[in-house]
């Protein structure tokens, strides 16, 4: 999976990794030289005394070192540069696969994963691909080229190799099985942190209400232990690498100087040789300990990639018809056609068999009690679900074959959960209508019965509003979201439960002011409170799922026995 994801998204740097490679190559190879002109100036200048010898190839050194650095330097850029570019390139690729997705897919992997995976999840991937650029040429050069040269040198010692390199080899090999399994464990611990965070945020005022806050830090406590004592494991790996590997090197280079201090003695090995020989196995050990750094990178980022290549490849199951119909003649005509509808995983149906419609000019009310199923209901028109059988028809297209765009722009909906987005009031007002003009918005919040409390802000239209919507009252937010559906002048309004956290005065007030804007187009309007809709052309009883009556207010009353039971109720509670 890190493979494919990579091979596809690395394509477009394609100029930018051959240079990297190229340059790479040359300053491996440079590094190599190195060390067998050290040695020639020691054994060719310093022991015969022939200085000039000793410039010459001093200069040459000096031009193979700073290719080298150059090499170097040059290559880490423009590695950096591509693992960056590929970061950039895979979060906006996850966040157009994430806006094209329904509330099934988001429930589904749920909003904290979501962010995990496309902020940690692709930060693994950046890391291991810059590393990878860096150590991918370098290892396998440096330790083929290593040994050769280090042959060249002196092949009485090449037993050290032989012994060392494996040595180091299992030692890293060891560490890494147990690092291992403690990165893939670690993913998930940020990703229950994360969650656990996420909701304390979001509920806040209800964990204060409900004094469940030693609860809930218990609860992230122990998600916050879990994460650190496994950070805590992979860490104590981690630390006892370096100095592992360093004690391979320090005992390798004193089993250098000591075999090979005997050779020179003996008059078999020159000692500027021996001096190179050091440096090889170093560049040798070097390259294992970057091979196997490779290793232990490789399975974290593996895990990474499944995570991020497991939302890119999952298709969004409302989807947009491949050839959708955009020229409509009628403007607003509503139609539910024996609409059921199912959750995901769930046996019975919310909706069955629901049958209703609405034209221009008219309003169709929807009522019932908590869990009939009316938002999941309103929720089909704008298709945030796909219906399980029957249709919802809007100016005589099913939803499923509409040009989204078209679909979009003649719904304007009004969610039961009012939700701003972090900007001012005009931020969120131009969602409706991204050139809406100062005037256009304040006769929006005219007609929403915003306009004094914006007013009343301090920055008007420019005041500041959080993410969410929470500096702002319950009723303020819907009234602002009123604002924002109205500024849009859709087709087809959609309230659903927009009225009821609004008074009884300023419910009917926003009603009356509406009246003479949506002459012309349809409102559905989903409602608690039966004063809200008895002048309603259509009233929509849904009890569980099912009709149980559809009319006007007073046929109603002769004929649904539970609009009847809803209508006492409500005047019983009215007058305790
Ligand atoms: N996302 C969901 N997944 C599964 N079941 C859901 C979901 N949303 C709502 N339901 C269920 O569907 C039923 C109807 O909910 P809803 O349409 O919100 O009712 P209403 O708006 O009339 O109060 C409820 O029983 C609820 O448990
Ligand atoms: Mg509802």
């Amino acid at each position: 999976m890190l493979w494919s994801l990579l091979k596809k998204h690395l394509a477009p740097f394609r100029r930018d990794l051959l240079l990297v490679l190229i340059l790479q190559l040359v300053g491996t190879i440079a590094a190599l030289y190195l060390p067998s002109l050290n040695a020639d100036i020691i054994d060719n200048g310093v022991v015969r005394g022939d200085t000039s010898y000793i410039v010459r190839v001093g200069l040459v050194m000096l031009g193979v070192s700073l290719i080298q650095v150059i090499a170097t330097i040059t290559a880490v850029y423009f590695g950096s540069r591509t693992a960056m570019g590929l970061g950039r390139d895979l979060r906006s690729v996850f966040f157009a696969r994430v806006a094209e997705f329904s509330s099934r897919e988001v429930a589904g992997f749920g909003a904290p994963s979501l962010i995990t995976r496309n902020t940690n999840d692709v930060q693994q991937i950046q890391m291991v691909t810059a590393m990878g650029l860096t150590m991918m040429v370098t290892a396998p050069i440096m330790m083929v080229g290593g040994i050769i040269m280090a042959l060249r040198e002196d092949v009485g010692l090449s037993w050290l190799v032989v012994v060392a390199v494996p040595v180091l080899g299992l030692s890293i090999g060891f560490i890494a099985t147990h690092l291992v399994p403690a990165f893939r464990s670690m993913q998930k611990r940020i990703d229950a942190v994360n969650r656990v965070l996420r909701e304390q945020a979001t509920g806040i005022r209800v964990l204060r209400a409900f004094v469940r806050e030693p609860y809930e830090t218990d609860r992230f406590d122990e998600a916050n232990t879990e994460l650190t004592n496994v950070a805590l494991t992979a860490g104590r790996w981690m630390a006892a690498i370096f100095p592992l590997v360093m004690l391979v090197l320090n005992v390798s280079s004193v089993a250098v100087l000591w075999f090979g201090g005997m050779r020179v003695d003996s008059g078999a090995m020159e000692i500027g040789a021996l001096t190179a020989f050091l440096t090889y196995l170093l560049q040798i050990l070097m390259s294992v300990m970057m091979a196997t750094f490779m290793f232990v990178m490789l399975p974290r980022a593996a895990v990474s990639a499944d995570r991020i290549a497991e939302v890119l490849d999952t298709e969004p199951t409302v989807k947009p018809p491949a050839h959708g119909i955009a020229n409509v003649v009628e403007h607003g005509h509503l139609r539910l056609d024996n609409v059921t509808f199912a959750y995901p995983g769930a046996d019975e149906p919310v909706l069955s068999g629901v049958t209703a419609e609405a034209r221009p000019g008219e309003t169709l009310a929807i009522i019932g009690s908590t869990g009939a199923g009316k938002t999941t209901l309103v929720n089909l028109i704008p298709r945030l679900f796909d219906v399980t059988s029957g249709r919802v028809l809007v100016d005589g297209i099913d939803v499923r074959e509409l040009d989204p765009e078209v679909l979009w722009s003649k719904i304007g909906l009004i969610p039961q959960n009012p939700y701003l987005f972090s900007g001012t009031v005009a931020s969120n007002l131009r969602y409706g209508k991204p050139d809406a003009s100062e005037a256009e918005m304040w006769e929006a919040l005219e007609i929403a019965q915003a306009r004094d409390f914006v007013e009343a802000m301090p920055d008007g239209l420019d005041s500041p509003v959080s993410q969410g919507g929470t500096n702002v009252s319950g009723g303020q937010r819907q009234r602002i979201q009123i604002a924002r559906a109205l500024i849009k002048r859709p087709e087809v309004y959609v309230f659903d439960d927009s009225f009821s956290a609004l008074d009884l005065a300023t419910d009917a007030r926003l009603r009356r002011a509406l009246k003479p804007i949506a002459t012309e187009s349809t409102v559905i309007i989903v409602a608690q409170r039966v004063s809200t809709i008895v002048n309603a052309d259509r009233i929509l009883v849904l009890e569980d799922g099912r009709t149980v009556g559809i009319g006007r207010h007073d046929e109603l009353l002769a004929t649904c026995p539970t609009y009847v039971e809803i209508v006492e109720s409500q005047a019983q509670a009215e007058a305790v």
